[in-house]
């Protein structure tokens, strides 16, 4: 690590020569156009990487070789290879709270080693491992039934932000995959986040509860939106079931098991994790292997495991020119720190990767939108990116305006070689997933070369027309190619991108693994939450002396108004889906 003179200042990424001379290097790049670096073969074969099965092609991106060199020195400098290593051997990385960050070592293979604190705490992930497998199938096989001796067919999975986005992720993925299909018939996973009474009703609404079983993830068990819902769904199932309906129907996972057993839930039936795993990290933890072997069975998520634990290996083992996560994270941060994109689109040609989006959106931007360094320090560029995407085709049919012609903003296609599910009509002239796929691949070039007027011009476009017409192009994206969309793919997929992220923020020098930025909102809404029970219960208006200013007194006095006052003596317990039904 440099160092600079004056005794408390720590060098900054920005102070690196490599970042200076990146800086210098933009003007240089500004002057070519990926319709010329496209035609250069031996830059476009340096730009192809294949690995673990995964084809990645980075020949769109702005970039020349001597851009790479840059960034490889940039990498250097910033120390990104012993960073790697202090992730992977379990030193205290996260310095904000004091913990190490080891998400790695929830897929790590039985055989391996690794150490936290000095302990390995392998044997440790094995034995929730085990645990979830033993559970898992008990409820499958209808030996583990609710109170009134059904089986439990209907998954309820409570939790917010990481103990949601992962697990939906895969989810998703898997829903249509023909194994998982067979594997999960019969059977449902919902889940319910939001601590709006709709989502509740929704992920109720239908449900027996008999047949239900609720899982409650939580890393803390204090989340403000989970344990009101998980409050709303426990006395949803003692009204229906009785008082004994907890132990049957519900189920936790969460890093505090005190919390988890004064709630009421059997010991037995929680699983734990660790405080090395960060929330939107932990979906290899129980946080989503309970929830997903509910519904697919073990076998299928230790197939995803496997597929995480391979890239990460890639990630330790493989050097820079060859390292998926590194190069997807320095030309990240090429993209962000020194060509001025602040944005990234994420868009996946395959309807069962719709919620990667979604998902990345938290991992990366709970992770590295930050102000300061790891030192601390105020930091004189921005960090992190603003993630969005859809599926194609459909983002194709709402923001790819913006993209052709407006901002320029960098794409990450991903594309499947074989479909989960196939469709071939007779008289088409390719099967439903080509098409899709055409899409793919012309999306990619559409952005790079553009339309100009000349070609305008040749094809006899009107003169008023052409303005609107030309495309700029040299807008850069990169193409992901996965031979198929199974357990294990997804498994790599998710720890390509949960790595790439690590990598940007070890080379701007922050901490990716702490989220104080979401505090301040959770201490205002708790003073609001004390006010509001003082006017709903008391019937009266919230006043100039309850400590908020004018315009915030105002909005919640007219929120207010429309609502009657909560009569908590004589109520009773009052269920979105039972309103539901009487509108019905
Ligand atoms: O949004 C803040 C956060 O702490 C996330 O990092 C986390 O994934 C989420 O809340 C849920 O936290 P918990 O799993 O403790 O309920």
């Amino acid at each position: 690590m440099i160092h600079s003179s004056t005794s408390n200042k720590k060098t900054m990424a920005s102070e690196l020569p490599a970042w200076q001379a990146l800086k210098e290097h933009v003007t240089e790049v500004d002057a070519t156009h990926l319709r010329d670096l496209l035609h250069d073969d031996q830059r476009c074969m340096d730009l192809i990487k294949e690995s673990e099965g995964i084809y990645v092609d980075l020949t769109r991106q702005r970039v020349t070789p001597k851009t790479l060199d840059l960034l490889y020195d940039l990498a250097d400098q910033a120390g990104l290879k012993n960073k790697i290593n202090a992730m992977f051997s379990g030193e205290h990385i996260n310095s904000t709270e004091d913990r190490a960050v080891l998400h790695v070592a929830t897929r790590a293979r039985r055989d391996q080693k690794i150490i936290v604190d000095g302990k390995d705490v392998v044997p440790d992930v094995w034995e929730v491992l085990d645990k979830i497998k033993n559970f898992t199938d008990k409820v499958r096989n209808g030996q583990f039934v609710g109170v009134t001796g059904k089986p439990l067919k209907k998954v309820v999975a409570i939790g917010i932000g990481g103990s949601f986005l992962g697990p939906l992720f895969v989810h998703t993925a898997l829903r249509t995959e023909p194994n998982a299909m067979r594997a999960s018939r019969d059977r449902t996973l919902r889940f319910l986040a939001n601590v709006d009474p709709i989502d509740v009703a929704r992920a109720l609404d239908g449900l027996d509860p008999e047949e239900t079983l609720v899982v409650v993830i939580s890393k803390t068990f204090t989340t403000a939106e989970t344990m009101l819902n998980a409050r709303t769904v426990r006395s949803w199932l003692i009204e229906r079931l009785g008082a004994n309906a907890v132990e049957k129907h519900m189920v936790a996972v969460s890093t505090n098991l005190k919390l988890v057993k004064e709630f009421g839930i059997d010991p037995e039936n929680a699983f734990g994790f660790w405080d090395w795993v960060g929330g939107r990290y932990s979906v290899c933890s129980a946080v989503g292997i309970l929830p997903l072997a509910l519904q697919y069975g073990f076998d299928i998520m230790q197939e995803f495991l496997a597929g995480a634990n391979n890239m990460d290996e890639h990630f330790k083992n493989q050097p820079f020119y060859n390292n998926l996560p590194v190069l997807i994270g320095l030309l990240s941060i090429w993209n962000v720190s020194f060509m001025g994109y602040g944005a990234k689109a994420i868009l996946p040609y395959c309807q069962a990767l719709s919620k990667l989006a979604p998902h990345i959106q938290q991992v990366d931007m709970e992770s590295n939108g930050k102000g300061v360094d790891i030192n601390g320090q105020r930091l004189p560029f921005e960090t992190g990116e603003i993630d969005f995407g859809e599926p194609g085709t459909n983002g194709q049919h709402s923001f790819y305006q913006l993209i052709h012609q407006g901002r320029v903003v960098p794409c990450e296609f991903i594309g499947i070689v074989r479909s989960q599910q196939s469709v071939y009509l007779k008289g088409e002239v390719v099967s439903n997933h080509d098409e899709l796929m055409c899409n793919f691949f012309a999306q990619a070039d559409a952005l790079a070369y553009g339309k100009t007027q000349e070609q305008l011009r040749s094809e006899n476009v009107p003169d008023y027309l052409i303005p609107h017409r030309v495309f700029t192009g040299n807008r850069p994206s990169m193409s992901i190619m996965l031979p198929s969309c199974t357990a294990y793919t997804v498994g790599q997929l998710l720890a390509l991108y949960e790595h790439r992220i690590a990598v940007q923020g070890f080379i701007w020098n922050i901490n990716s693994f702490d989220q104080w930025g979401v505090e301040l909102g959770k201490v205002l809404a708790s003073k609001v939450r004390t006010v509001m029970n003082s006017a709903r219960t008391r019937d009266r208006k919230v006043l100039p002396g309850d400590g908020f200013n004018y315009s915030t007194t105002r909005m919640i006095n007219r929120y207010l108004e429309g609502k009657t006052q909560l009569m908590y003596p004589k109520g009773h317990d009052v269920f979105p889906i039972d309103i539901l039904r009487s509108v019905d």
